[in-house]
């Protein structure tokens, strides 16, 4: 789900990948001249919120555009979640402070999770910005960008207990227009010691679901096939209509919006260990067209990390967990996030996180060593005292380990056939086809006449890597 530590430059070339498309023609074309040039950096909330903002700007008239040259404003939507996340970030400022010089009345605002963190220190220190906007203020926008434009310091950082952007429809700025994600809450409740998100997204809350259901049709009607389900923690949704006290929990939601269309795909990130549901397991099970994959961050195999990370589960309850996704959803890919090196871990322990991933078999992780937030739990009760070369030994053994359990889980993948959504040309050669398997694993196979994005098709898979299968088609 989350950009892990991207190089600039392949975050660069995401980026631009991301912003060739039609969509931005289209605005462009439309566009009574004013244009805007957004980034985003860290997870896919933060992708899924410039598209709120885009919406925003749109109907102040001005459009999206990918050429830097034509915009009058810029936008970079920030993620705090590591140190070397931030840097990125400020790298990017510094050029973007170089046009500002060779264009006055040039406009650069930050937004996302390290707007909300540093607030006006972003206005007062680092004079390079001139709009400063947290995560629950897009709607301000507009007045922000006029204040910004007389002159004035423009800055929005609350934090609010509703707002979830549920009225307003995100202008997809993605060109594939095959899948698309869907905020479906917004914050975090608990407290990973480690983490910073709970101070930069507020509280949790969830979205009416009848707005995400809504969307989703309407995304299906536009042509798209997969949606996926957006939260820090989607498990622990909930909601309660205030007038008739209808509940709706996840399990619910993915049904609903698993019946808009059994064509529709249905993906959703993350799941919580500790409010994993055998309701929402039994709700995948039943239903085709929800994915059978589940990312599920374990941080560590050790019970007394997990403890100290205050993830409120241990390795026995994970291992649990596990084993109920094999009883009811036994064909499903399960994938984790890994944290090397937390405070005071031992070898021994790290060893403990090494075993998890070998009795797991992770199709995929993401894998991080631990960076020290401020503000965090961790950061006001814990020492940071694993030395930086050790970290990142041990996160170069999970890494290795973790190539060796892909490839593997790739590999008994060959011969088998699955049904895959073509999302695209293949990044290699316009001959190929990419798409995905209901496991989320990618796959690569030659194209054939009449077939486009958006379709389905089976193919046998013939070859795998540590990181994509190889196939033909089988079968239209
Ligand atoms: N809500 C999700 C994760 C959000 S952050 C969940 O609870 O699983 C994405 C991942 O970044 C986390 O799972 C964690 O592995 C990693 N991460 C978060 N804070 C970190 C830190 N301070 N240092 C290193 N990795 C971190
Ligand atoms: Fe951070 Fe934990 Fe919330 Fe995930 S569940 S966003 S790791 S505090
Ligand atoms: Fe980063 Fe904020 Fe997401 S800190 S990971 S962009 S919620």
């Amino acid at each position: 789900m989350y950009d892990r530590n991207p190089t600039l430059e392949s975050l660069e070339r995401r980026i631009d990948e991301s912003r060739q498309g039609e969509v931005y023609l289209k605005g462009e074309e439309l566009s009574s001249g004013r244009f805007f040039y957004i980034e985003s950096y860290g997870c896919q909330m933060n992708f899924s919120d410039s598209e709120i903002v885009a919406s925003v700007l749109a109907a102040e008239g001005y459009a999206p555009t990918r050429d830097l040259a034509k915009a009058e404003l810029i936008f970079i939507n920030t993620c705090s979640i590591r140190e070397k996340a931030e840097e990125t970030v400020r790298k990017r400022l510094r050029i973007f402070d170089q046009l500002k010089q060779q264009r006055p009345g040039l406009l650069v605002g930050v937004l996302g999770c390290m707007a909300e963190r540093l607030k006006k220190k972003f206005l007062e220190e680092e004079k390079l910005v001139d709009l400063v906007v947290g995560p629950d203020a897009y709607r301000d926008l507009p007045k922000l960008v006029r204040q910004a434009e007389e002159g004035h310091r423009a800055i929005n950082v609350f934090l609010s207990r509703e707002e979830t952007y549920a009225d307003i429809s995100p202008l997809r700025l993605d060109e594939s227009g095959v899948s698309a994600f869907i905020s479906i809450m917004r914050g975090c409740d608990n407290m990973c010691s480690f983490c910073v998100v709970p101070f930069t997204r507020g509280r949790e809350r969830s979205r009416d679901p009848f707005t995400v259901v809504a969307e989703a049709a309407d995304l299906f009607e536009k042509g798209y096939r997969e949606v996926t389900l957006l939260g820090q923690n989607v498990d622990s949704y909930h909601w309660k209509n205030p007038e008739t006290g209808e509940q709706v929990n996840f399990a619910r939601l993915l049904a609903m919006v698993a019946e808009v269309h059994s064509d529709l795909r249905v993906r959703f990130s993350t799941s919580h260990p500790k409010d994993m549901t055998d309701e929402v397991l039994e709700t995948m099970a039943k239903y085709e067209n929800i994915c059978k994959y589940i990312h599920l961050p374990v941080q560590s195999g050790n019970s007394r990390i997990l403890a100290l990370m205050n993830r409120t589960y241990d390795r026995t309850w994970y291992e649990e967990r596990i084993r109920a996704i094999r009883r009811i959803v036994p064909d499903c890919a399960i994938s984790t996030d890994i944290i090397c090196g937390f405070c005071s871990e031992t070898e021994e322990e790290h060893r403990d996180t090494l075993s998890m991933m070998r009795w797991a078999n992770f199709s995929m992780a993401y894998m991080f060593y631990y960076s020290e937030r401020p503000g965090t739990l961790a950061a006001r009760k814990l020492k940071d005292d694993v030395p930086l070369e050790v970290k990142k030994r041990r996160l170069q053994e999970v890494i290795a380990l973790q190539n060796e359990i892909s490839l593997a889980h790739n590999q008994a993948d060959v011969g088998k056939t699955f049904k895959v959504l073509i999302e695209g040309d293949s990044k290699r050669s316009t001959d190929d086809f990419k798409g995905r398997n209901s496991q989320n694993k990618m796959i690569v196979f030659p194209k054939k006449p009449g077939l486009k994005p958006g379709d389905y098709v089976f193919v046998q898979i013939e070859e795998a890597t540590s990181a994509t299968l190889r196939g033909f088609i089988a079968s239209p």
